[in-house]
């Protein structure tokens, strides 16, 4: 068997630090990790749902600790990051999967929720990845993975402050590949189609019959249906993974083919 066969997809002795982990494919993301044997840091503003989490990796023979922080919070992420090292040991993966939701079109959007979006899906990103950087340029040894989102390939309506945080995100990671490759820092994109989560679930049922929503977007997609968290999360770890060592600055679409499908009328 060559070498390159035998890569593994394990992440035994290996940290992962996961970000907006509560719930959905931040969820499914620390269960596949942790059940491929990493300690997994889940990191949620909503500590409870990091809570959970973590009780379910529990159940199942994993490692994880619950870090209830703000992704937007210099402090409260440097803490995050000190206390994973500390229960865990250093980080290897930053899995940068947190999202608030979209508010509208430039119009609808005040310059409030603006920078909020901003600050949080882009900023948290930022943050994350600088908390995190110096230990892993210090081993030469690390991923970064940014979640994007399908909004940026085909654009979506009523969502003008997150299309934009999301198409920065693609930047800065691909910033980070360029800047970081040689330090041994690998850093890449995933972007998920329209994915079955409580977070498509509030947008869905904020401005729409949930149900139908839910099937206009399968109707969009050449499978014929939504995507589900850990088919996502698949695509996470699959970046991480020694699988993909020389694969940086790339972009996973996640999709169903959504993106590449027409569905004008
Ligand atoms: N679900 C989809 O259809 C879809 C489509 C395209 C892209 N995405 C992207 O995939 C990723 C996961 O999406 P999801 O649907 O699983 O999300 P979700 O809304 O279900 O969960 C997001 C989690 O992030 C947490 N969070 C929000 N703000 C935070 C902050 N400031 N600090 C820390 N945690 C915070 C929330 O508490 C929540 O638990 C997101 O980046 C999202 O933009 C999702």
């Amino acid at each position: 068997m060559s070498d390159e066969i035998a890569k593994s997809d394990r992440f035994d002795d290996r940290v992962a630090l996961i970000t907006g982990a509560g719930q959905g494919v931040g969820r499914q993301a620390a269960r596949i990790f942790a059940a491929r044997g990493a300690g997994v840091a889940v990191l949620d503003r909503v500590k409870e749902r990091a809570e959970a989490v973590v009780a379910e990796i529990e159940a199942a023979g994993g490692k994880a600790i619950a870090l209830g922080a703000d992704v937007s919070s210099e402090e409260e992420i440097g803490k995050a990051v000190a206390e994973t090292e500390a229960a865990l040991g250093p980080v290897d993966f930053l899995v940068a999967n947190h999202t608030i939701h979209p508010c509208g079109t430039v119009l609808e959007t005040e310059p409030v929720e603006w920078d909020l979006m901003l600050d949080i899906n882009l900023g948290g990103t930022f943050l994350a990845s600088r908390a995190v950087l110096p230990g892993m340029i210090e081993r030469r040894r690390g991923v970064i993975i940014g979640l994007s989102s399908d909004c940026v390939v085909r654009s979506c309506r009523d969502a003008a402050a997150y299309v934009a945080s999301k198409a920065a995100i693609n930047g800065l990671i691909r910033s980070i590949a360029i800047d970081h490759g040689a330090d041994g820092v690998r850093a890449n994109i995933v972007t998920p189609g329209v994915t079955k989560t409580p977070g498509l679930e509030q947008v869905y049922t904020n401005n729409r019959d949930l149900d139908e929503s839910t099937a206009r977007a399968a109707g969009q997609s050449p499978m014929n249906r939504i995507g589900l968290p850990e088919e996502v999360a698949e695509g996470i770890a699959f970046l991480c993974s020694e699988r993909a060592s020389f694969i940086t600055g790339a972009e996973l679409l996640v999709d169903g083919g959504m993106t590449v499908s027409y569905s004008g009328d």
